[in-house]
């Protein structure tokens, strides 16, 4: 008899008609993990999850005895409850790597959008009100090249974007993470500050820090206060990782110039969020890894990891030893 799984929200095709092969795959779309009835029936059979961003909690591992893995399809793992996970002795997976020079390319492209104005300009043009050959000074946007990027979390995907702002753009790197990082100082100039220090003085601030109960609104009023008031704020990481009023609040004050932003305290955003409307402000929903080549090798990357866990082998990719 063919394993049970459940497959949730982002599996790619491909991947999906192979583990179909192997596996009886109920795939979900969406899903209320606490109330929808033929979820709750299959999680009582399941032996493995895999999927994007499954709220993983104490109640829902409770009603799956049978549980051996759960094999995120993101590198990110701030929606399993890893204490849990352990007490019931089922496996967690991640898909680290396959992504880095994605979410990194991702991050400089919103970072090159926010500085020079370009979806702003996108819309004026294609408004018909590009009506001066030139356009005048209340459109110009700010360099990047040769200006101070502030990395926070010099993680894989910190170091990929110091690689492109060192190389790419002769800027000057800075960076604060919980460790100091030698192989990013030795290859990137990449110089350690603390948090308050680095805030002060870069004129591009990324965060692409995990979320976890440390970095949970590690920006917030004060923070933002320290930073330039003709910075550029950055976020690739998660949006609880940000005090999003407090941001909101730094932007309409113009203590910062102005904000990328990949990721939301809630997602999908809320229509009404106030971020929305701000013209200083460049959004991108949630797509750092969101290529066809790189999500396909999510996918199967997660796919390889479940199967070893459902064979009783170690995942490569294990999160909880
Ligand atoms: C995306 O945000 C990921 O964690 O992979």
């Amino acid at each position: 008899m063919k394993k049970k799984i459940i497959a949730y929200n982002r599996v790619e095709k491909p991947v999906l008609e192979s583990l179909q092969k192997k596996y009886d795959v109920d795939f979900f779309k969406d899903v209320n993990t606490k109330s929808d009835p033929e979820f709750l029936k299959c999680l009582e059979e399941a032996e493995g999850i895999i999927g994007l961003e499954l709220n993983v909690d104490q109640d829902l591992l409770e009603r799956a005895p049978n549980l051996q893995i759960i094999s995120n399809v993101s590198v990110g793992y701030n929606n399993l409850d890893l204490e849990q996970l352990e007490k019931k002795g089922v496996m967690a997976t991640n898909t680290p790597e396959v992504l880095t020079d994605t979410v990194a390319d991702t991050i400089f492209g919103l970072l090159i959008a926010t500085a020079r104005r370009i979806p702003e300009l996108d819309q004026l043009v294609k408004a018909g009100n590009w009506k001066e050959e030139a356009v005048g000074s209340e459109h110009f946007g700010t360099d990047v090249h040769h200006k101070t990027l502030g990395i926070i979390g010099m993680g894989r995907i910190g170091k990929a974007l110091a690689q492109r702002a060192h190389f790419g753009f002769d800027m000057d790197i800075l960076y604060h993470s919980r460790r100091q990082k030698p192989d990013a100082e030795k290859n990137y100039a990449a110089d350690y500050r603390d948090l308050d220090t680095l805030l002060q003085e870069s004129d591009y601030v990324c965060l692409i820090t995990p979320l976890t109960p440390e970095t949970e609104a590690l920006m917030g009023e004060r923070e933002f206060r320290l930073m330039k008031t003709s910075a550029i704020f950055i976020n690739g990481s998660r949006g609880k990782t940000v005090d999003e009023p407090a941001l909101i609040q730094a932007l309409q004050n113009r203590e910062i110039a102005a904000a990328g932003l990949d990721v939301f305290a809630t997602e999908p955003v809320e229509a009404d969020n106030p971020l929305l409307t701000m013209k200083n402000v460049i959004t991108t929903p949630h797509i750092g890894s969101s290529t066809r080549e790189t999500e396909l090798k999510m996918s199967e990357l997660a796919a390889y990891n479940l199967e070893k866990g459902l064979l009783g082998e170690t995942p490569p990719n294990l999160i909880n030893q």
